[in-house]
C-alpha cells in the first residue's frame, strides 16, 4: 500500500470553477479589502451557525485575542485546558491576562464542570474551553451555566467544531463568544483566516473595531480604541464562501468516515474510540489508545504498513510547552497527561473510502499486537 499524507485537501471541480469566476470578479472590481465577500461570508456564517452576529478576522488565533480584549480580561485571569493548542493560551496571554491551566477529561479532551471550578479563582475573567476534534462534551452546558452564575465569561475555541452541534445549537453558541479558525488543515479554510461568532452585539461591535485598528468607520483614519490589523482579505473570503457552501457535503463525508471507522472498530482491543454522541465536525478520528502504549513504536508500525497516523490534538501538554514549564511546574493533570499521552489520531478526509478504512483498521490491529503495552 503506497503512503498516504495524513491530510489531503482536495477542491472539486466545481468549487474550484466558482472561485476562480469569483477571484476574476473580483480583479476586475478592484476592491481586496473589507469589501462584499467578507461581509457576505459574515452573514452567511452566522446563518450557518444560528448565531445573531458573524465578524471575519485574521487567524483563528485573533479571534481568541480580540475577544478576550473586547472582554477586557487584562490584569485577571483566563482559564484554559492545558490539553489544547498553543494559540488558546498565547490568546489569553496576549490579551494581558494571566492563564491558568485547567485539567480536562481524557474522554472527551475538555474540562468536566469540576475541572473547570478547580481552576477557577475570585480573579478568573474568562473561561475558555475548545471543542478538540469537533467534540461537544456533555458538560458544556453545565460549564456555560456554572460560569455565568459567576459572571464569568465563557469563550469557546471552535477550531476544530464548524459543523458540530449539540442539542440544536451550534459550537460557539453556548457561552459569550465563538472562535473558528480556517487554518488549511480545518475542515473548511481560508488558507488563512478566523471568524468570531457571538450574541452580544455590542461585543461584535467592539471586535469588528479593534480588528480594523480601532476605525470606527473602515476607511476614515479615526482611532478609538488600540486596535490591530486582524482583516480577512476579500481574496480568503472568497474562498470561505465557498467552502461553506460545499462545508453539508464535506461534514456528511467525514461523519461517513467516522461511523466506518465506529462500526470496523467495535470489540477490537484498541482501545477507546472517542465518537460524538452529536453531529460532529469529524475533524479528527481520536482514539485513546490502551494504557502503556508506546505511540511512536505504533506511528513507526503503521509506517511501515502504509498508513500515516493524523497530528495529535494534542501530544504535548500546555504546562510541558517549553514556553511554560517554568511557569507551570508544579501543575498535576492527570486527565491532561493520559489524554495527551494515550492519543492516537486515525487519517481522515471526506474521500477516505471504505477500502482505505479497512486497510488501517487492520494496520491498526496488527501494529498494536506488535508493539504491545508495557
Ligand atoms: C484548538 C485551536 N485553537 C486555535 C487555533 C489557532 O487557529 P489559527 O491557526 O487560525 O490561528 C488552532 C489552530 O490550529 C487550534 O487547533
Amino acid at each position: 500500500m503506497p503512503f498516504v499524507p495524513a491530510v489531503e485537501i482536495e477542491v472539486p471541480d466545481d468549487e474550484r470553477r466558482q472561485v476562480l469566476a469569483e477571484v476574476d470578479r473580483l480583479l476586475r472590481a478592484g476592491k481586496f479589502s473589507q469589501g462584499a465577500n467578507v461581509e457576505a461570508f459574515e452573514e452567511e456564517f452566522a446563518a450557518f451557525t444560528r448565531a445573531p452576529h458573524a465578524v471575519a478576522v485574521a487567524n483563528g488565533t485573533t479571534a481568541l485575542e480580540l475577544i478576550l480584549c473586547a472582554l477586557d480580561v487584562r490584569g485577571r485571569e483566563v482559564v484554559v485546558p492545558a490539553g489544547t493548542n498553543f494559540a488558546t493560551y498565547i490568546a489569553a496571554e496576549r490579551a494581558g491576562a494571566t492563564v491558568r491551566l485547567a485539567d480536562v477529561d481524557p474522554a472527551t479532551m475538555a474540562p468536566t464542570v469540576e475541572q473547570v471550578r478547580a481552576a477557577c479563582t475570585p480573579r478568573t475573567a474568562a473561561v475558555t474551553v475548545v471543542h478538540t476534534g469537533g467534540l461537544i462534551s456533555a458538560e458544556t452546558e453545565a460549564v456555560a451555566a456554572w460560569c455565568e452564575r459567576r459572571g464569568i465569561a465563557l469563550v469557546e475555541d471552535c477550531a476544530h467544531a464548524h459543523g458540530s452541534e449539540r442539542d440544536g445549537r451550534h459550537a460557539g453558541t453556548f457561552g459569550v463568544a465563538g472562535a473558528f479558525s480556517f487554518f488549511a488543515t480545518k475542515v473548511m479554510t481560508t488558507g488563512e483566516g478566523g471568524m468570531v461568532i457571538t450574541g452580544d452585539p455590542r461585543l461584535a461591535e467592539e471586535i469588528r473595531l479593534l480588528r480594523n485598528l480601532g476605525k470606527p468607520e473602515a476607511w476614515v483614519s479615526r482611532h478609538t480604541r488600540p486596535g490591530w490589523n486582524a482583516r480577512l482579505p476579500e481574496f480568503a473570503a472568497v474562498l470561505g464562501r465557498a467552502q461553506l457552501a460545499r462545508l453539508p457535503r464535506a461534514l456528511a463525508a467525514r461523519r461517513e468516515v467516522v461511523a466506518g471507522y465506529a462500526d470496523a472498530l467495535r470489540g477490537l482491543p484498541v482501545g477507546d474510540f472517542l465518537v460524538a454522541d452529536h453531529p460532529c465536525s469529524g475533524y479528527k478520528a481520536m482514539l485513546l489508545l490502551p494504557s502503556g502504549t508506546d505511540r511512536d513504536a505504533l506511528k513507526a508500525a503503521l509506517r511501515v504498513r502504509g498508513v500515516q497516523a493524523a497530528g495529535e490534538v494534542y501530544a504535548t501538554p500546555l504546562h510541558h510547552q517549553p514556553w511554560l514549564t517554568e511557569r507551570h511546574r508544579d501543575l498535576s493533570l492527570p486527565g491532561t497527561e493520559r489524554g495527551c499521552a494515550g492519543q492516537l489520531c486515525l487519517p481522515i478526509y471526506p474521500g477516505l473510502g471504505e477500502k482505505r478504512l479497512t486497510h488501517v483498521v487492520r494496520a491498526l490491529s496488527e501494529s498494536l499486537a506488535e508493539v504491545g503495552t508495557t
